[in-house]
């Protein structure tokens, strides 16, 4: 490599070098328990682009899914897992997925994760098999949609924040682990094909570092900020999928981007997610004439796969002229509500709307991208040293429409098996004692061109998130993903090799890269498969498509 193609480039400033074992980038569940599987001894510093307890896993209401019932097992977890993949997942790795629940969810018990338990009061269900009875046989298991079992454990309404708060202070624990705060990832520094650690831009000493390291994982997460309404926090900018492409990583099946159907619709509040659990405890969808209408779309009702009950709330929203509709939950009392929901209850009472007597007004927004960084089943990503793992890798496990409540599992069971391989890669140790030098210089790229104004940056971003809604959303058509692609494709030609204003100027850039390998991939798709669906190709044709996409930089694969 002879120059690192850093947005944020030097100029000539002096950089700061550091030296670790092993950087993991983005504090979610999945970055997290990869450190907490690693050995103790190494010295890894966890790098966060904002504050460590800001991640979509820590946003995560319903739960993980595990299969602990009576009549489940791994085999219906994984048949569940396929269906609402749409043909699309690699089995292999869902059946490691499921399998390995059960021992993660052992383990982060034992760390201190406290789901809820079933109610001692309640009728109880005969005694699981003494394996399933470890610590986790008393956990309360709900029902979301497309699952056939009850398996999901929760902690309330908030399960992502429950785990990434006691995970995360186990590890604060860990003598050798350090943090950065504010701390964006702009490049992967790779030398002779092998990773050799991350260039970093810190916001609170305004200066670019090299993190030295002989292992990189990227957990930063998706690309929800791609879209007007999400539910991702705003660091979700594809940072970790477009470091990884610029140093050529593969990223695949970015064409699936998963909508969730029910986030509350107010004019204050656009991205609350109201849990998929609470149509899995009997929530009916219903119109704003008042009419329940999942039974005209599919056998499942409510809690048919995500994508099939979004597009039918698109449908119902688009024939109607309407901008929202209703989530009805007044079947069950006020007290269930509180007890089971207390965080969505309490949210929504803060908007005037008491779900015990009112119907939640709500709209599908993004929720989850299935592609990102091509992975195997050790996380590994075809770049030696460098791992992905979480919603920013993509190994095949969600295929066309993520299962509800398996993206936390995923973080766990990935996390670790990444986390186990640190100690083996670290001792064939590759880092040379002139790595600093060589990076150094190679981010020493003068300004190619003059920088963008911040408010055009600004701008573009929000022209950008409401093309990808209108043109690139959950329904669409060659000739609106073109219009997307016309206007995407020479802004990304301007930008290329302007200098950004900053972080936000560096995360346009992201934007625009991921919204445009996006869209080619969407439009070269001409089939509808699980959350991607094309009203010019509206048939699954197995024949042609039963395939991944993947796109590397200067090739196609
Ligand atoms: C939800 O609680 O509806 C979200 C769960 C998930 O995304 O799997």
């Amino acid at each position: 490599m002879d120059k690192v193609r850093s947005y944020l480039a030097t100029g000539g400033r002096p950089v700061t070098v550091e030296r670790h074992d092993a950087v993991v980038v983005g504090s979610g569940v999945a970055g997290v328990y990869t450190v907490l599987n690693a050995p103790e001894a190494l010295d890894i510093v966890v790098v966060t682009k904002e504050t460590l307890d800001i991640s979509n896993s820590s946003l995560a209401q319903g739960g993980i899914a595990v299969s602990l019932g009576r009549d489940d097992s791994p085999e219906l977890h994984l048949q569940d897992t396929l269906y609402a993949g749409a043909g699309l997942c690699d089995e292999d790795v869902v059946r490691v997925l499921v399998n390995e629940a059960r021992p993660v969810i052992q383990d982060i018990c034992t760390l201190g994760v406290d789901f809820d338990r079933k109610d001692p009061a309640a009728p109880q269900t005969p005694p699981a098999p003494p394996a399933a009875t470890e610590g986790v046989g008393s956990l309360a298991l709900n029902r979301e949609a497309a699952h056939s079992q009850n398996r999901i454990i929760h902690a309330g309404d908030t399960t992502g924040k429950e785990v990434c708060d006691k995970l995360t202070s186990v590890m604060l624990r860990r003598p050798r682990v350090s943090i950065r705060e504010r701390t964006t990832v702009l490049d992967l520094l790779v030398r002779d094909g092998v990773c050799c650690g991350v260039a970093v831009y810190d916001e609170c000493r305004n200066e670019i570092r090299l993190l030295l390291a002989d292992v990189v994982v990227c957990a930063t997460g998706g690309y929800g900020q791609l879209y007007a309404a999400t539910t991702n926090p705003e660091v979700a900018t594809g940072d970790g999928a477009c470091f990884a492409y610029r140093a050529g990583a593969v990223l695949m099946d970015l064409e699936f981007v998963q909508f969730h159907p029910t986030v509350l619709f107010h004019p204050k509040n656009r991205t609350f997610l109201i849990s998929e659990a609470v149509r899995g405890e009997g929530a009916l969808l219903r119109n704003l004439k008042g009419e329940r209408f999942m039974p005209k779309y599919h056998e499942m009702n409510e809690l048919a796969p995500r994508d099939v009950v979004s597009r039918s709330i698109f449908a119902e929203m688009t024939r109607a002229g309407d901008d929202h509709v209703w989530l009805d939950i007044t079947a069950r009392t006020r007290k269930d509500l509180q007890a089971r929901f207390p965080n969505i209850y309490r949210t929504c009472l803060g908007y005037g709307i008491d779900m015990a007597k009112d119907y939640v007004p709500v709209a599908p927004a993004e929720h989850y991208c299935m592609g990102g960084i091509r992975t195997d089943v050790f996380g590994r990503t075809g770049i030696p040293g460098f791992y992905a793992c979480g919603e920013a890798a993509c190994n095949g496990i969600h295929g066309a429409n993520r299962l509800a409540s398996n993206s936390l599992l995923e973080g766990l069971v990935f996390g670790r098996r990444i986390g186990e391989e640190m100690t083996e890669v670290i001792k064939n140790r590759r880092y040379r004692p002139d790595d600093a030098e060589f990076f150094s210089k190679a981010l020493d790229v003068p300004d190619p061109r003059p920088v963008l104004a911040a408010e055009e940056e600004a701008s573009l971003r929000v022209q950008l998130r409401r093309l990808m809604t209108d043109k690139v959303g959950i329904v669409r058509t060659r000739a609106g993903m073109e219009e997307a692609r016309a206007w995407l494709a020479p802004l990304s030609e301007r930008l290329d090799g302007t200098r950004p204003v900053g972080l936000p100027g560096y995360e346009l850039r992201n934007l625009v890269l991921l919204a445009l390998l996006t869209v080619e991939m969407a439009l070269a798709r001409e089939e509808s498969r699980g959350a991607h669906f094309r009203e010019d190709f509206p048939h699954t044709d197995d024949a042609h498509w039963l395939v991944h996409q993947t796109r590397r930089l200067g090739a196609k694969d």
